[in-house]
């Protein structure tokens, strides 16, 4: 299946020159007396698989916040295909094609998966035209996903693997260009893992640029073109794995914690 138009596999342009999907620049946000995110800036290419590491409290989770329009920067700024968004609403963020995951999972409880993916299929970026084209995508994007089979129970009766395949599933329904991935791995065994990271590759070849935070360091070391390391708040390292992995400040950060490889 096709999970992307095919304008979104080309790149933007400004005055003939290939802009970056997506630019951070200079991003600033607090919490009371907490610099969250502090002056981060970074720029992500099509196509890429962006692994954003850090310890607990890094400031992954804000930045994916920042990016999505779901809390504001108290300074910089966040273009997406050359257009600034810094201060877009986040419904209008998802339809310019940006979607997004929580690490804490919550789709519609009370709909089954097929009716929570049709929401996202009948509102996103191309939403579709007819019911009956939002549900037969919707179909497909629940059997990429692993859930064809249990499309019409309840989704607050699903287990947590199956609540975090379903959290992919509505993110891809709004047929995003870029999706960024909170902590979809945590809790799954290794087949589980297998199968995520297999998923997590396949829409990155449908044309879908991604960044994934992960906690997994040999998940995320294999599957990233590249890495960005946040510790308090701040960017100290942006490479390819094995480069961040050697990286004395991203050693330091991380001691006490798994060794990286
Ligand atoms: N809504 C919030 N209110 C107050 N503090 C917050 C809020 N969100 C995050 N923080 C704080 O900002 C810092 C970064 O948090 P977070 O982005 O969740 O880190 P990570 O996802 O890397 O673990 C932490 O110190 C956290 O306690
Ligand atoms: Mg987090």
């Amino acid at each position: 299946m096709r999970l992307s138009s095919p304008s979104i596999l080309r790149s933007a342009f400004r005055d003939g020159v290939i802009m970056s999907l997506l630019e951070v620049e200079n991003v600033s946000k607090h919490f009371g007396g907490v610099m969250a995110v502090n002056n981060v800036s970074l720029t992500l290419d099509q196509g890429e698989i962006v692994g954003l590491i850090g310890p607990n409290g890094a400031g992954k989770s804000t930045l994916f916040n920042l990016i999505s329009g779901v809390i504001k920067p108290d300074t910089g700024a966040i273009r997406f295909e050359t257009r600034d968004i810094t201060p877009t609403a986040p419904d209008r963020v998802c339809q310019y094609g940006i979607a997004r995951t929580f690490q804490l999972v919550r789709p519609f409880n009370q709909l089954s998966p097929l009716q929570n993916v049709m929401v996202g299929r009948v509102y996103g970026s191309a939403p579709a035209k007819t019911m009956k084209q939002a549900r037969h995508e919707s179909e497909e994007i629940l059997s990429l996903t692993g859930l064809a089979d249990k499309k019409v129970r309840m989704a607050g009766m699903l287990g947590l693997v199956d609540r975090k395949r379903l959290e992919i599933a509505r993110a891809l329904a709004t047929r995003p260009k870029l999706l960024l991935l909170d902590e979809m791995m945590t809790g799954l065994n290794l087949t589980e893992m297998a199968a995520a990271i297999a998923l997590i590759k396949g829409i990155r070849d449908s044309g879908i640029t991604l960044i994934v935070v992960e906690h997994v360091m040999k998940v995320i070391m294999g599957i990233s073109d590249r890495i960005i390391v946040l510790n308090v708040g701040e960017k100290i390292a942006d490479g390819s794995p094995r480069k961040v992995a050697n990286n004395r400040k991203v050693i330091e950060a991380y001691l006490g914690e798994k060794p990286l490889c």
